[in-house]
């Protein structure tokens, strides 16, 4: 009677719990069921972390710096004023979480852009050290002005003076998942046995190298902080090392931060949409940075001779001494509408900036 009464009494409360237990259930199962939908949904990049395609994810949604690392050779110079124009074109178009802007001067002495671009300078390797390669500066660019800088923002993109901001920049970083752009020709698999030399076989398999460089990178500040003098160990002993050097040649300094990200155990967020690579790639579209890396050879009937020099060219190392001049001739009809975009970017940036040519 006893028992009975009292359940009769607790029972409207139990109804209550129960209520709410199915309610959280019933939650939970469509919110896992909504979760799953949105997973399904084919993209055309890959998350390392779940192996699996990506949807848009923008839990970070963090503002990121945009850190441009740079030489004072005039080459570099005319590439970064075309870098720094865009990023404060694109900086605050909706979409954009680009945050701050530092070019990081690795030649050691201040230069004649101090004025137009926000710079920080630091000091190049100790003589001889880069072996004239100068990219190996990189890494302890990054380590130098980490330790001296104040930055804001929690997340950095690391950018290269040949980067064009074409579309606004979202933070493509989740949480403590960095993004970066997958390079084809990065393959640490089918040099397993030199990678192997840095990334000793206890760390894990070697597909946890990720097939990258530094750049483009998004990635937390506090993260990039414990990579970059690892990376700038693992590069200066992989140049020390002749098997590695004359495997790995212009690259190894990318398979450098590859491999000190994989031995601090980070796994990049794979975005094939963080760049395009005029002329390979011929559409701008939703795509976000042009790389223009490689030299633009065209017949005047618009066929690429790609290694050949064409009738119409666009090749940054056609202006080693200083800046393409002003007004670049349009590529002729039938290019693809990258290489178009890329030479209207340049020709933007070049009419807009006083003294373009003279500085
Ligand atoms: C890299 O680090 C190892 C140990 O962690 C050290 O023995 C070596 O001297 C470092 N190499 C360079 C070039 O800094
Ligand atoms: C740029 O060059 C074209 C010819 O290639 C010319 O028609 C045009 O007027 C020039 N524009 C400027 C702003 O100089």
């Amino acid at each position: 009677m006893i028992a009975r009464k009292n359940m009769g009494r607790v029972s409207p409360f139990l109804l209550v719990l129960l209520a709410f237990g199915f309610f959280f259930a019933t939650y939970n199962l469509l919110t896992l069921v909504m979760h799953k939908a949105s997973k399904s949904t084919s993209e055309e990049w890959f998350d390392p972390v779940t192996k699996r395609p990506n949807e848009v994810r923008r839990e970070s949604n963090a503002k990121f710096h945009v850190a441009l690392t740079a030489t004072d050779a005039p080459y570099s110079k005319w590439q970064c004023r075309i870098m720094y124009y865009w990023y404060k074109k694109m900086k605050d178009v909706p979409g954009s979480d680009m945050g701050g802007f530092t070019r990081v001067l690795h030649s050691g002495n201040p230069d004649s852009l101090m004025d137009e671009i926000p710079t920080v300078v630091v000091d190049p390797l100790p003589e001889g050290l880069d072996r004239g390669y100068i990219v190996l500066n990189r890494p302890w660019a990054f380590v130098q002005w980490l330790e001296k800088a104040t930055i804001e923002e929690e997340y950095i993109l690391m950018a290269e003076p040949d980067h064009i901001f074409v579309n606004p920049l979202p933070n493509l970083a989740h949480g403590d998942h960095p993004a970066a752009f997958p390079f084809f020709y990065i393959k640490p698999a089918e040099n397993e046995k030199i990678v192997r030399k840095y990334y000793p076989e206890e760390k894990g398999p070697v597909n946890n190298v990720d097939p990258i460089g530094n750049s483009p990178v998004i990635i937390k500040k506090s993260i990039l902080e414990k990579i970059a003098p690892t990376w700038m160990n693992v590069s200066l002993r992989m140049k020390d090392d002749p098997e590695t050097d004359k495997a790995f040649g212009w690259v190894l300094e990318m398979y450098g931060y590859a491999i000190a990200s994989a031995l601090h155990g980070v796994r990049h967020i794979l975005r094939k949409d963080f760049m395009l690579q005029p002329p390979w790639d011929v559409e701008v579209g939703k795509k976000f940075i042009i790389h223009y890396t490689y030299g633009c050879d065209y017949t005047m009937k618009g066929e690429l001779t790609y290694g050949k020099i064409g009738e119409w060219r666009f090749d940054k190392r056609s202006y080693l001494q200083g800046p393409p001049p002003r007004n670049l001739s349009l590529p002729p009809p039938g290019v693809p509408e990258s290489v178009v975009r890329l030479v209207k970017s340049v020709n933007e940036a070049s009419a807009n900036i006083p003294t373009w040519d003279t500085l």
